[in-house]
């Protein structure tokens, strides 16, 4: 959101997908968006924290004179970068904020960031007094498809990521498309693997329209993006948050349908924990969808042709296919650590078809063990730029 003068008149009509369940909001996508806030805020909010990180410190500033310009009481709180964020430490400061400046149950949270912020944020507004609204404004694409979507929130602790948190749905969501500008390049193609995974557990248009501008996603912020360019990345934000709304209106705890969310993140939890969290979550992600794509086939489920098709599309766009050889015991155990195992079975989404995706519950280990050997580069060198 680096240019985010509320009105222009020349800006497309916003896109607006609806997020059902107990306490429905909109989700608003497009360019200049600021005169929405008051809107997804809703009535009664008097005070509200603008909560960021520093390199937001200029956008959040924006939103900041905005909400004051429009009568609100606000307040900016600057947090760390990143994971670095999402820390019992970092909540507590920002509750020590609400506190000294008198937030009540009708005030708001207003997050500006990345996934980190929006959980964080998210986390804080859920448990300041039992639970206040939340706007979130995501600033990167990985955090507009997923984190700000659909009401996860978390922080770490010593022993694992997400370890704390709860679901709390936002007010709003509002994507302001300009922010993807100043996105790098590899963060942006990062995010693009969980647009990628959106495409084959929901929505086929999704893989087309990637695969036809592949070329031209994969330059991103390397050479200008045209118009046409920015009408595909508008679409498919558009088409991976209308997925997201679908099952998150559906299933919001995570009992059944929203597990789909997960094609590819078995595995990819795994690497990144192995890697240190020196990937980026889309690289591993990638891995990982390629492996559950190569168990499916292996159960005799899917198609070699939609194999395939996974290795071209995020091979396109530049994300890591393989990884090394010699971690699959280290990736195994990994695995049945992660707490989204059911007791000691491993499950993964896998797919039947491009759009219909299943479970694979407790496969035999053989038929892991080849599965892995069907995606293992012999040298760690499967890392490809985006892991970087
Ligand atoms: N990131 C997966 C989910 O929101 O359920």
């Amino acid at each position: 959101m680096t240019d985010t003068t509320p009105a222009d008149a020349s800006a497309p009509a916003p896109a607006r997908v609806r997020v059902s369940g107990d306490q429905p909001y909109d989700v608003v996508i497009g360019r200049h968006l600021l005169g929405e806030l008051p809107s997804l805020l809703g009535d009664g909010v008097r005070r509200v924290l603008v909560v960021h990180p520093a390199a937001l410190a200029a956008t959040a500033d924006v939103v900041h004179e905005d909400l004051k310009a429009s009568g609100y009481e606000a307040f900016v709180a600057e947090v760390p970068d990143a994971e670095e964020a999402k820390t019992a430490q970092v909540a507590a400061f920002l509750w020590g904020v609400l506190g000294q400046a008198d937030f009540t149950r009708s005030d708001a949270i207003v997050t500006v960031g990345g996934g980190a912020t929006t959980d964080l944020g998210g986390f804080v507004a859920a448990t300041w007094l039992r639970g206040i609204r939340v706007v979130h404004v995501p600033t990167t694409l990985l955090a507009m498809v997923d984190a700000a979507v659909g009401g996860k929130t978390g922080i770490n602790t010593a022993e694992g990521k997400n370890l704390v948190g709860s679901f709390h749905p936002p007010a709003g969501v509002l994507c302001d498309l300009a922010s993807l500008e100043s996105l790098g390049r590899w963060d942006f193609v990062a995010g693009l693997a969980e647009v990628v995974k959106t495409g084959f557990i929901a929505d086929e248009r999704i893989l087309e329209l990637v695969e036809e501008h592949a070329e031209a996603l994969r330059e991103w912020g390397v050479r200008e993006t045209t118009p046409e360019t920015w009408a595909v990345v508008a679409e498919l934000v558009e088409r991976s948050v209308a997925v997201k709304a679908r099952v998150v209106g559906e299933d919001l705890k995570e009992s059944g349908l929203r597990e789909i969310l997960n094609y590819g993140h078995t595995l990819g939890h795994a690497v990144e924990l192995t890697e240190r969290y020196q990937w980026r979550h889309g690289a591993a992600v990638s891995v990982g969808m390629v492996f559950a794509a190569e168990l499916a086939r292996l159960a005799g489920k899917l198609d070699d042709d939609v194999v395939e098709r996974h290795r071209t599309i995020l091979g396109t766009l530049g994300l890591p296919l393989t990884y090394r050889g010699d971690r699959w015991e280290q990736l195994l155990s990994a695995m049945r650590r992660d707490k989204k195992s059911r007791g000691d079975l491993l499950r993964f989404v896998v797919l039947d078809d491009v759009a219909r995706p299943t479970r694979l519950e407790g496969p035999d280990p053989t038929l892991l063990a080849a599965a892995y050997a069907e995606i293992s580069a012999d040298a760690p060198v499967g890392r490809g730029p985006v892991a970087l």
